[in-house]
């Protein structure tokens, strides 16, 4: 038997390559220019973005990759090499600078002709696109379908699963050619989760793929896309994450509560945490929810389980998500649009799966220990509010 059981093993750990768990062992953390900057972002912008980064902590929290979304794309030369624009003087110098700061750099394309702004895609370019970007020093590719999508129509009109198919070869192809380029890079996948991304986007190479249409910055569209990730747990593991899109923390029209919220939702997920707010403008209040220790670990747990939804119901959720320390991560959000209302939230550790006067519970947003929690406890919490716990026996 046992003969058998060691290839067995073998088998299951390496049905991800090794590269993969390796690059991204942990969600990947960084910034991207989309959510503040979107068609305005510069080289300017980005050298900003990385030296506020640098000095406002969040490196040390761990934001490494600095992420240049849309629109830096110019034409390709006679030979087919794509350049960037004039907002984009010196890709090589800033990726470089970049680097200096002991950051990473990331960058956007499209398998298809174009971007989702318009600007040129990879198509018919991937290997060429891919050493371009390996030469240039970038560390990380998002890959967003946009205009693939008439393709696939023009292709298979009406014929969904061979759109799919088309969808899921050119998701590899652009893998393939990254790994022929020889620079490990973080592999994005951006198709808003059609065709059921996390069945199918880690064997194209995918690290991380958006399970989601494009998040906005309100509480709806966050906590929407939060509660829509329930069941999805069983997909993400170290190297491979769901991503249910950046982070819209301090991006302006969110309350501290809502940002508390949306901050404790990502890290229950094992989000990777892309921030995409305006650095130049951060307050301490954003800063300190972006780069709260404690939270940040949650997300980052080694062990990379995904949390999952445990109780729902009455303007209520529970979320529980297992930590590598053998404690439980436990999270518990209040949903109601009532205006000045502090709510009494109960928690029965029975359904966190802790039998009675056995847990002893620290809140991790207060950084304070609670001691051992009641057989029933009540957490009163404001409007949008979320309380993130750790559980530990
Ligand atoms: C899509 C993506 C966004 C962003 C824009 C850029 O909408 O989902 O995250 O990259 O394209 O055009």
């Amino acid at each position: 038997m046992r003969r058998y059981l060691l290839p067995l093993v073998a088998l299951v750990l390496t049905s991800l390559p090794l590269s993969a768990q390796k690059l991204a062992a942990t969600p990947p953390m960084g910034w991207n220019s989309w959510n503040w900057f979107a068609g305005k972002v510069t080289d300017a912008d980005i050298r900003k973005a990385a030296d506020l980064i640098v000095s406002s902590g969040m490196r040390d929290a761990g934001y490494v990759y600095v992420n240049i979304d849309d629109t830096w794309q110019g034409k390709r030369d006679a030979s087919g090499v794509i350049h960037a624009n004039e907002k984009f003087p010196d890709m090589e110098a800033l990726a470089d600078y970049v680097h200096s700061k002991g950051l990473k750099i990331g960058i956007y394309s499209s398998p298809g002709p174009q971007t989702c702004a318009h600007y040129e895609g990879s198509y018919g370019h991937e290997e060429q696109d891919a050493k371009t970007y390996a030469a240039w020093g970038m560390d990380y590719l998002k890959y967003d379908l946009c205009s693939f999508r008439n393709n696939m129509r023009q292709d298979h009109p009406n014929d969904i699963p061979a759109q799919n198919k088309m969808m899921r070869d050119a998701y590899e192809k652009m893998h393939q050619a990254l790994l022929k380029a020889g620079r490990p890079v973080v592999y994005s996948l951006c198709q808003y989760g059609f065709d059921q991304s996390w069945q199918w986007a880690p064997k194209v190479g995918g690290n991380l793929w958006r399970t989601t249409d494009d998040i906005r910055a309100n509480y709806d569209s966050m906590i929407l896309i939060g509660l829509s990730q329930a069941g999805l747990s069983k997909y993400a593991g170290p190297g491979h994450w769901n991503d249910p899109d950046m982070l819209e923390v301090g991006n302006g029209k969110m309350t501290h509560e809502e940002d508390v919220s949306h901050m404790t939702m990502w890290s229950m997920l094992a989000a990777p945490l892309i921030a995409g707010n305006n650095l130049t403008q951060m307050n301490d209040d954003v800063r300190s929810v972006l780069t709260n220790k404690e939270v940040v670990a949650v997300d980052q747990d080694k062990l990379g389980k995904q949390g999952d939804r445990i109780f729902s119901g009455d303007e209520t959720e529970i979320w529980s998500r297992p930590l590598s320390d053998g404690s439980v991560a436990l999270a518990i959000f209040n949903l109601s649009h009532d205006q000045n209302v502090m709510r009494g939230l109960r928690l029965h550790l029975k359904e966190a799966g802790f039998p009675a006067g056995t847990a002893h519970a620290r809140d991790l947003w207060a950084g304070k220990d609670l001691g051992m929690l009641k057989d029933t406890d009540v957490f009163t919490l404001p409007r949008h509010g979320a309380v993130l716990l750790k559980l530990s026996k």
